[in-house]
């Protein structure tokens, strides 16, 4: 075993250990509650686009993508586009022809705008429409069609029913391993 290999190992333990730790969970509950209440996600930028993400996600994240290395990242909910972009700037670290398709429902000007002059937009595809409507879920599946490694982000709207019909209609495009 490699000292790489090793070093995981004991991650993934120590990982276990974490995740039964009941005081851990009930102080990072209580920071989650407190750090929502003051839109803590809103006040970070990926280069230099609003990202609404708490930051530990976005590390997250970049382990997935380097993981998985997709061939496209389908997001739903783009809002400044800082997600966007973020996703397209690893792609452009991995090299290759990965690509990034957004769906919102309401993609404002300002918002449209500096997505559309940003360097890393020539990885960015954007579509707007609600997620859950049939001719939208069309376009995205045309649009997968023929890409093995597919990610799926859903960051639109939250409520259970929406994520379960975004899960209807999207999750066959997600093979096992991505
Ligand atoms: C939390 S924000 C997205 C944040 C973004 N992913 C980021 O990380 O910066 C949610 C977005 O979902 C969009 N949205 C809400 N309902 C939607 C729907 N039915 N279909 C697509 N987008 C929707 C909103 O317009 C809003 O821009």
């Amino acid at each position: 075993m490699s000292i790489y290999q090793q070093f995981k190992r004991e991650c993934a333990e120590e990982i276990i250990i974490q995740g039964s730790d009941r005081a851990l969970a009930r102080t990072s509950l209580e920071w989650m509650e407190q750090a929502n209440a003051r839109k803590y996600s809103y006040h970070f930028e990926w280069l230099g686009r609003p990202i609404i993400q708490y930051p530990q996600d976005i590390v997250a994240m970049q382990e997935i993508i380097w993981a998985v290395q997709p061939d496209l990242i389908i997001e739903t909910g783009i809002a400044h586009g800082g997600s966007l972009i973020f996703f397209a700037s690893m792609l452009e670290l991995i090299g290759g022809d990965g690509h990034v398709l957004g769906i919102d429902i309401d993609i404002r000007k300002h918002n449209r705008d500096e997505i559309e002059k940003h360097r890393m937009f020539k990885r960015i595809t954007m579509i707007e429409g609600s997620s859950i409507a049939p001719e939208i879920a069309a376009s995205v599946r045309a649009y997968a069609a023929n890409k093995l490694r597919v990610l799926l982000i859903l960051d639109s709207n939250h409520t259970h029913e929406h994520v379960l019909e975004e899960l209807r209609l999207y999750s066959s495009l997600v093979r096992q391993g991505s």
